[in-house]
C-alpha cells in the first residue's frame, strides 16, 4: 500500500534543492524585504546575516540531524529521542498548522498579480490604492487563495518525490536570475520629488546595506534582533518540524554538513537579493516614509518598478510573479506535506484521504484570514509592538511565540539531555568534515537558549 512506502530523496542534490525549495519562498521575497525596510535597512541586514550563519546553522543542523537519525516525522521523532519530550513534537505540529492558514492567502495575492499583469492591467497595479482595494474586496482574495490552495493540494496529493523535487530543480535557479535582473534595474531608478530633491536607486542601496546607528537604543536593537530571529526561523523553515520531516527522507550517505551549508547560503542569498530588488525602489518612489508599509510593501512597490521598465515591464512582471508563485508553491507544499505526513502516521490513513480533508479545512480557515481585511476587520496592537489584523496575529503567534518556544526546548533537549554529540555524530557519519562542531556545541548549549529566552520575553512584551 502506498501509505506504507517511505519516500526518500534521490541524493544530495535532490535533498538540497527540495530543502531550498521549502526554505526559499514568500519568506525571502515578501517577508524579508518588508521587515528589513521597517527596521531601517542596513542594521537589520547585518544582524540577520550574523544570525543566519550562527543560529540558523545550529537550528537547521539540529532539525535535519534529528530527522535523519530517527527517520521519523517530528510528531514521533521527539518521543523517540526521549519519551518525556514527546510534547515538543506536538508543539512543532501547531506551527505549520498556523502558518498554513495565511500562506495560501499571500499565494493568492501573487496569483492575482500574475493575472493583472498578464491581462495588461500592470499600469493600474502600479497606482496607489490598487493593492488596498484588492485585499479589502470581498470575493477576489478568496477566489485567488482557493486557486493557490488547490494547486498546493494537488501536489501534496500526488506525493513528495514527484511533487517537490522536480519543481525545485527548475524553479530555484530561474528565480534567482530574474531577481538579479530586476535588482540591477532597480538600482538605475531615480525620482524627483515635488520639492526638487532627487532620490536614486544607489541612495536606496546605501540605505539597504549600510547600518545606521543614529538614535539606536538598546530596546530598539533588541526589537531588530527579535524581528531578524523570527524571520530566520520562518525563512529556513526550522523549528516547526518541516526540516525534521525532510531530514527523515535523506539517505545515510548524503553529506549533511555540505548540504546544510548550501541551503543556508542559498536561502540567505535569495533574501538578500529580494531586498536589493525591493528596498532601493521603495526608497526611490516612496522615500523613508514608504519603508514602513509592512506586509503590503512588495505589492505596492514592484508594480512601480515594472511600470518604469516600459513595455517589457509587463513581460518581466508576468515571468517574475510566475517564478514567485512556484517558489511559494514549493514552500506551501512543504508546510502542507508536513501536516499530511504527520496525520498519516497519527491516524493511519492514506495520503489521498488526509490531503483532501486538510485541503477542505484550510479552505475554510484561509477564507477567514481573507475576511480579516474586510468583514472581520479590526486593529490590534500586538505585544511585539506591531499593529495588525488576523493575518498578523497568526504570523505573530507562530514566528514570535511558538517558534522560540520550540527552539528553546529543542536546544535544551539536544544540548543538555541527549548532549550535542547526538547530532554531531549524525552529521559526521556522512560528512567529510564538520568544522563548525565546536561552534555547534557552544551555541546549542549556552548561547542559543539564553538569547532565545531573552527574545521570547521581549516578544511577549514583558520588557
Ligand atoms: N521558509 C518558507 C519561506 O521562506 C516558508 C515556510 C514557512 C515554509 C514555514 C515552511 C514553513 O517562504
Amino acid at each position: 500500500m502506498e501509505k506504507k512506502k517511505k519516500a526518500s530523496f534521490s541524493g544530495s542534490i535532490g535533498f538540497v534543492l527540495a530543502a531550498a525549495g521549502s526554505a526559499v519562498g514568500l519568506g525571502n521575497i515578501w517577508r524579508f524585504p518588508y521587515l528589513a525596510a521597517k527596521d531601517g535597512g542596513g542594521l537589520f541586514l547585518l544582524v540577520y546575516i550574523v544570525l543566519a550563519f550562527t543560529f540558523g546553522f545550529v537550528l537547521l543542523t539540529t532539525d535535519i540531524g534529528i530527522g535523519r537519525k530517527t527517520k521519523m516525522s517530528a510528531l514521533k521523532a521527539y518521543g523517540k529521542i526521549n519519551e518525556k519530550w514527546k510534547f515538543v513534537g506536538l508543539l512543532t505540529f501547531i506551527i505549520p498548522a498556523l502558518i498554513m492558514t495565511y500562506y495560501a492567502v499571500i499565494g493568492g495575492w501573487i496569483t492575482k498579480y500574475i493575472v493583472a499583469f498578464a491581462t495588461g492591467k500592470g499600469n493600474e497595479a502600479a497606482k496607489d490604492g490598487y493593492f488596498g482595494a484588492f485585499i479589502t474586496s470581498k470575493a477576489a482574495p478568496i477566489v485567488f487563495m482557493l486557486i493557490f490552495l488547490a494547486m498546493t493540494s494537488i501536489i501534496v496529493y500526488m506525493g513528495v518525490e514527484k511533487g517537490i523535487e522536480k519543481f525545485s530543480k527548475i524553479i530555484m535557479p530561474g528565480l534567482l536570475v530574474i531577481i538579479i535582473v530586476i535588482a540591477i534595474f532597480s538600482l538605475t531608478l531615480s525620482y524627483k520629488t515635488e520639492d526638487g530633491t532627487v532620490r536614486t536607486g544607489i541612495d536606496g542601496l546605501l540605505v539597504y546595506i549600510i547600518p545606521n546607528f543614529d538614535g539606536l537604543t538598546v530596546s530598539k536593537f533588541i526589537g531588530i534582533v527579535m524581528d531578524a530571529m523570527g524571520q530566520l526561523f520562518y525563512s529556513l523553515s526550522v523549528a516547526m518540524g518541516i526540516m525534521i520531516t525532510y531530514g527523515s527522507y535523506v539517505k545515510d550517505d548524503v553529506d549533511l554538513n555540505k548540504s546544510i551549508r548550501n541551503i543556508e547560503i542559498f536561502d540567505t542569498m535569495a533574501a538578500f537579493l529580494a531586498g536589493l530588488m525591493i528596498i532601493p525602489a521603495v526608497y526611490v518612489f516612496m522615500g523613508k516614509e514608504g519603508m514602513t508599509e509592512g506586509p503590503r510593501l512588495m505589492f505596492v512597490s514592484l508594480p512601480k518598478i515594472f511600470e518604469e521598465m516600459g513595455f517589457v515591464g509587463n513581460i518581466v512582471a508576468v515571468v517574475f510573479f510566475i517564478m514567485v508563485l512556484f517558489a511559494a508553491l514549493t514552500s506551501c507544499v512543504s508546510i502542507m506535506e508536513t501536516l499530511v505526513a504527520n496525520c498519516m502516521e497519527k491516524f493511519n490513513k492514506s495520503r489521498k484521504t488526509v490531503s483532501l480533508v486538510m485541503a477542505a479545512i484550510y479552505a475554510g480557515l484561509a477564507t477567514l484570514i481573507c475576511l480579516g481585511y474586510n468583514v472581520l476587520y479590526f486593529e490590534i496592537k500586538l505585544p511585539n509592538g506591531a499593529v495588525g489584523q488576523l493575518l498578523d496575529i497568526m504570523d505573530y503567534a507562530s514566528n514570535y511565540v511558538l517558534m522560540p518556544v520550540v527552539s528553546i526546548l529543542t536546544c535544551i533537549l539536544i544540548g543538555w539531555i541527549t548532549k550535542p554529540k547526538y547530532i554531531i555524530d549524525e552529521v559526521k557519519k556522512s560528512s567529510t568534515s564538520f568544522k563548525r562542531a565546536g561552534l555547534y556545541t557552544v551555541m546549542v548549549k549556552f548561547i542559543a537558549p539564553v538569547m532565545l529566552v531573552v527574545l521570547f520575553l521581549k516578544s511577549l512584551g514583558l520588557f
